[in-house]
């Protein structure tokens, strides 16, 4: 499966940052156009167009609200992103379950209003340190597949982002070996809930990945990419990770 290299901007990036992805293009097309990685960057809702207009790889949202339009002070829609030119959106990020209290239930109409749209959904699940520290983190994340997951989801739209919360922004990351047993215990449930279509689901990995993590990470069984936030941030980080995602016989992106 080709590998997704998606980046998490979250609310850091003004018009002047646009220059990284400049960048990132930059290093993506030096080594010949096609690169073997997919690579996708979500940006804040004030840059997604400027992004688009110049970005040579897909943008998204962070996150977008499940209705079309309505009474929703502050959030945009799937439609509003997908005409600012956004092919995709995360949704269910833990600092949104966590800040904004969002729901298994709201993550799913959120996921479902993507499928709607024809958007792309890169949908977060992770757990707590307490979680994990009472041997319950594969039950906690399984459970929150099966609870976000839309109805007869399946195909490529999708990927699952698993983001253990104790290793995000924190430096920490989970070791090779629990990476490779979630991710496993995720892409049994995902076919068990979608069939076949469950095996060609991109599952990728986040929390603290850096260009000196990324490449045990990425070729652990079962991990199809990684969601970057802090390193996503400039192409100098970022273009390392999208390298060492590729095939690993490829030296350059
Ligand atoms: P981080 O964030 O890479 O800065 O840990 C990852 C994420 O929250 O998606």
């Amino acid at each position: 499966m080709r590998k997704l290299v998606a980046g998490n901007w979250k609310m850091n990036g003004t018009l002047a940052s646009l220059a990284e992805l400049d960048a990132i293009g930059a290093a993506i097309t030096g080594a010949g156009g096609g690169s073997a990685v997919d690579v996708a960057v979500a940006v804040p809702a004030t840059l997604i167009a400027p992004a688009a207009a110049r970005a040579s790889f897909g943008i998204g949202a962070e996150d977008v609200h499940s209705a079309d339009s309505g009474a929703h002070t502050g959030c945009i829609s799937a439609p509003m992103a997908k005409e600012a030119g956004a092919v995709f959106s995360i949704v269910g990020h833990s600092e949104r379950r966590a800040g904004q209290g969002e729901t298994d239930a709201e993550v799913k109409a959120k996921a479902e209003a993507l499928l709607r749209h024809r958007m792309d959904a890169i949908l977060c699940v992770g757990e707590t340190l307490d979680q994990r520290e009472a041997g319950d983190a594969e039950a906690v994340v399984t459970a929150q597949v099966r609870a976000s997951l839309p109805d007869g989801a399946g195909g490529d739209w999708l990927a699952i982002a698993y983001e253990p919360i104790w290793a995000i922004g924190t430096g920490r990351t989970a070791t090779v070996d629990d990476v490779a047993a979630m991710h496993a215990a995720i892409r049994r449930t995902l076919v068990e809930l979608l069939g076949e279509e469950g095996e060609g689901v991109r599952i990728l990995y986040g929390g603290s990945v850096t260009a000196d993590n990324a490449a045990a990470l990425l070729h652990a069984p079962n991990v199809d990419g990684a969601l970057v936030g802090g390193a996503s941030l400039t192409a100098a980080k970022f273009v390392p990770i999208i390298e060492a995602a590729l095939p690993q016989t490829r030296a350059a992106v």
